[in-house]
């Protein structure tokens, strides 16, 4: 199919929420894709920081595989078996007490606001603020808009989900300024990555965890992004050694099919039955999924290989400043890394890129972001280095 006939089928058929790029892509192994031109990339997007432990994984095909062939889904009034050992090694590796299964990262959040905000009901006088924080991403549910503290994700679609108020990262004078009697809890994402991977610091997760504490706050770790060994624990809480109330995930925990979760401590699990619900939420298939791969990444250590990775790969973006002036910043944790220039150039970076074999996302004008697979090698990190290098060479040149 040539490129003006799956553009064509584009504009007829789809509804246009995303630039898509130039390529169809048509299968994937390991860190790389080949699209219908057999034409192969590096992808450093890895489905948005989904696939974590590459395309087309055995370990997960074979779950699949065998799940399709046994039991897909029977709804969340039965039990099955995928979901019981899910829940279980989830739950045995974190600080959290209970689970509850979904489909997604804004279906985990919406969760996880009816969570608080019940809790804040029965504990609080009907406290039900939410505070995030700005540049935060949360969803796109019209609540987890709400959370969102992107004031330009809002704007067409007022009134969203009152009851959220944002203050700055690093700066807890801005929280404590607009926690009052109706703040029911915090939420927070240690490091932000939508919003250009900012990395809280370790005395800013410690002060609102104090925050939490003193004001009797629940603090919601959206670890939608970095759960699942992105930031090289298998938690992204555990690299600030604090313990949240309740977590979100989903992206990576399923490598690649959708699913998502919320996990609480015992004392905010106050869900009974009638409250909250899925119908597809924690189905067999994608619990298999999403068992065999969380138990193959602790059982081959590879979320803390990620910390390993992350040393050698940001050592080489480093070294890149001093070639090329235009960069003005690495920052990053684990496998969540962005690349800031003093220019707006990422769109023309990521479509140099492309042309030289390799998959990244502009995640601000002035910003590109990594997300590779945890499953990438240091051989593949320096084929990537190289593809960086010439794809800024022919961007500034
Ligand atoms: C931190 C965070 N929370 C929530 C979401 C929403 O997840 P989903 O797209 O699965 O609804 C995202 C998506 O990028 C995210 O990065």
């Amino acid at each position: 199919m040539d490129e003006s006939k799956w553009k064509e089928m584009e504009s007829k058929y789809y509804m246009h929420v995303a630039n898509r790029y130039p390529m169809v892509l048509e299968r994937g192994k390991g860190t790389k894709v080949w699209d219908t031109d057999g034409n192969e990339y590096l992808d450093f997007t890895s489905g948005w920081a989904v696939n974590n432990i590459g395309h087309s994984n055995e370990i997960v095909a074979e779950a699949i595989a065998e799940q399709a062939k046994t039991l897909l889904q029977t709804s969340n009034v039965f039990y099955t078996i995928p979901q019981l050992k899910l829940a279980e090694i989830l739950i045995e590796n974190s600080v959290l007490d209970k689970i509850f299964i979904c489909n997604s990262g804004a279906e985990a959040n919406e969760g996880a606001i009816k969570l608080a905000r019940k809790w804040g009901k029965l504990n609080k006088n009907g406290a039900h603020k939410i505070l995030t924080a700005f540049d935060s991403f949360h969803g796109r549910t019209i609540s987890t808009l709400a959370a969102t503290g992107q004031p330009k994700y809002h704007e067409m679609f007022m009134p969203v989900t009152e009851g959220f108020d944002y203050f700055d990262l690093n700066d807890i004078q801005s929280v404590k300024k607009i926690i009052d009697k109706d703040t029911v809890g915090i939420m927070l994402e240690v490091v932000q990555g939508e919003g250009g991977v900012n990395i809280c610091t370790q005395e800013f997760v410690q002060q609102i965890r104090n925050i939490c504490n003193q004001e009797n706050l629940i603090m919601i770790i959206d670890e939608v992004q970095t759960g699942i060994g992105r930031l090289g624990a298998l938690y992204g809480y555990e690299k600030y050694n604090i313990e949240p109330d309740v977590i979100t995930l989903a992206k990576g925990l399923g490598a690649g099919v959708p699913i998502g979760a919320i996990l609480a401590k015992d004392e905010f699990s106050v869900f009974v039955p009638g409250d909250h619900g899925s119908t597809f939420g924690g189905n067999a298939l994608t619990c298999a999924a999403a068992y065999a791969s969380t138990k193959y990444i602790l059982e081959n250590d590879i979320h803390n290989e990620v910390n390993e990775l992350s040393k050698y790969f940001m050592d080489k973006l480093n070294n890149l400043i001093s070639e090329y002036e235009i960069i003005k910043e690495i920052r990053g944790m684990g496998l969540l890394i962005a690349m800031e220039f003093s220019a707006d150039i990422s769109a023309e970076i990521v479509s140099r890129s492309n042309e030289e074999g390799i998959l990244i996302n502009a995640v601000r004008p002035n910003a590109i972001r990594f997300m590779p697979p945890l499953t990438v090698t240091k051989s593949e990190i320096d084929q990537a280095i190289i593809k960086i290098k010439n794809a800024i060479g022919k961007t500034i040149r």
